[in-house]
């Protein structure tokens, strides 16, 4: 893969319209819910890594996988129930064939995902859920190798910490398993929605969808899949941090109103113009410097961790003393260090960060992390003086679809610029 870094010459006001992309946390679960169906056709897929990573497992475990044009095809030929320790360390998301292998064949050998830039990311309660429903699981050299004989049969979960993956994979063992799956304290997430909408329309018998108790009646099998996933409201998100930081006035269109009311509430707290113009379109305006405002990240409907870094790019530059609080994930706040190499003044103590907004940031090379982290790098540069270089961009590349391109259509002074061996990335 080439080497690329995003180069932003900062300062320009933002003006047109956006559309939103397919989600990527809705449409990774429901690509995974093909081994349950054998046959899946889903549309407004955005061209992702990470969906290039599911489509790659998906082909390693025998499925025939067709992409183009935001249509996402898959086809199950002979399925070998066994994935690669490469393609799961690059996505740990792919810990969600888990609970469809075993529910669909009986057994699994799926490399244990590692830890990652966030935190040590532990799928304990993935594991939990699916022996509560007759799994038998076991760790050996690095793989969770799971069986199920006679199938999996319906039980009662109740998750510690409401796991939007651990969620997702408890759902999709359910729906083959034999009886009923009550699943309390179940995560609430519009994706995990998306993700039930899809298994509803093929045939499977859920209820309480978006809701902390999820019901599940077994069934003997799904018909095809065949959906359209829903907006990115993380990436919706984004944008609005977009116009707050390098002002300007925008529309976003597909922007999945009913699913960002807090953090709409949190950017017009701070003094953004946030105005639904329709069902799904939303007119965004940087009427003055933005307040300091303070945000504690939760499980939804709470603040998401997802938005945290984009956030946090958006108050460097407000008025005040914002204090962000990061609860979901232990290690999230690395973006911080980041932002200070541009003299954002944030203190950081654990999971707490204190951010004293400044007039303006000054344009340096700075790292990409982790994936929201670099879509904060991108807007503290949108305001910054000068040049900012983003490296690590494949970080980017991971979530968001043309980032970049769309700012830049936007009038963001923004590009793509390929690295060569001589110009070393910053250690
Ligand atoms: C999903 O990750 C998202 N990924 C994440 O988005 C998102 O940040 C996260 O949910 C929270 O909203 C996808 O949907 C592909 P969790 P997931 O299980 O499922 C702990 C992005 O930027 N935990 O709700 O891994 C865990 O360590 C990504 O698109 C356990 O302890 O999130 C974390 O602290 C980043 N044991 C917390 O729960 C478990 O078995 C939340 O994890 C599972 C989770």
């Amino acid at each position: 893969m080439k080497k690329e870094k995003i180069v932003i010459r900062g300062r320009k006001e933002l003006h047109g319209k956006v559309k939103v992309s397919g989600s990527k946390n809705a449409a990774l679960p429901i690509i995974f819910a093909s081994i349950l169906s054998g046959d899946l056709e889903l549309h407004n897929v955005p061209e992702l890594l990470d969906i290039e990573t599911a489509s790659k497992l998906l082909e390693y475990m025998g499925f025939y996988v067709e992409r183009g044009d935001g249509i996402l095809k898959v086809q199950e030929l002979s399925v070998k129930t066994e994935t690669p320790y490469e393609l799961v360390n690059r996505m740990r998301a792919s810990i969600l064939v888990l609970g469809p292998l075993l529910a669909r064949y009986g057994k699994a050998k799926v490399s244990m995902p590692g830890g990652c830039a966030i935190g040590t990311r532990p799928v304990d309660l993935h594991l939990k859920a699916l022996s509560k429903l007759g799994a038998d699981l076991r760790v050996d050299h690095g793989f969770i190798v799971g069986e199920a004989k006679g199938g999996l049969r319906g039980a009662e979960i109740t998750f510690d910490f409401p796991t939007v993956g651990g969620t997702e994979n408890a759902v999709m063992a359910a729906v083959l398993a034999k009886g009923k799956t009550v699943i309390r304290n179940a995560a609430k997430e519009p994706e995990i929605v998306d993700l039930i909408k899809a298994l509803k329309l093929a045939g499977a018998e859920i209820e309480g969808e978006g809701t902390d108790t999820i019901e599940i009646r077994g069934v003997e099998g799904l018909s095809p899949i065949l959906y359209r996933v829903m907006p990115d409201r993380i990436e919706a998100g984004t944008f609005l941090s977009a116009v707050a930081v390098a002002g300007g006035e925008i529309v976003v269109e597909d922007f999945p109103y009913e699913t960002l009311e807090i953090v709409i509430d949190k950017f017009r707290e701070a003094g953004l113009k946030v105005e639904q113009i329709s069902e799904r379109k939303v007119l965004v305006k940087k009427v003055d410097r933005l307040k300091a405002t303070n945000v504690v990240t939760q499980p939804y409907p709470g603040f998401p961790t997802d938005m945290q870094a984009q956030f946090m790019a958006a108050m460097c530059f407000a008025e005040g003393t914002s204090v962000i609080e990061e609860t979901i994930f232990e290690n999230r706040m690395m973006h911080a260090l980041e932002l200070k190499r541009l003299g954002a003044k944030i203190h950081v103590n654990g999971t707490t960060a204190v951010v004293e907004g400044v007039e303006k940031l000054i344009g340096a090379k700075v790292n990409a992390t982790d994936l929201r982290a670099s879509a904060s790098l991108v807007i503290a540069g949108l305001g910054a003086e000068n040049t900012t270089e983003v490296y690590k961009v494949f970080h980017l590349d991971r979530g968001y679809e043309k980032l970049d391109k769309k700012l830049s259509n936007l009038g963001a002074d923004i590009e793509r610029v390929e690295i060569y061996e001589e110009e070393r990335e910053e250690v």
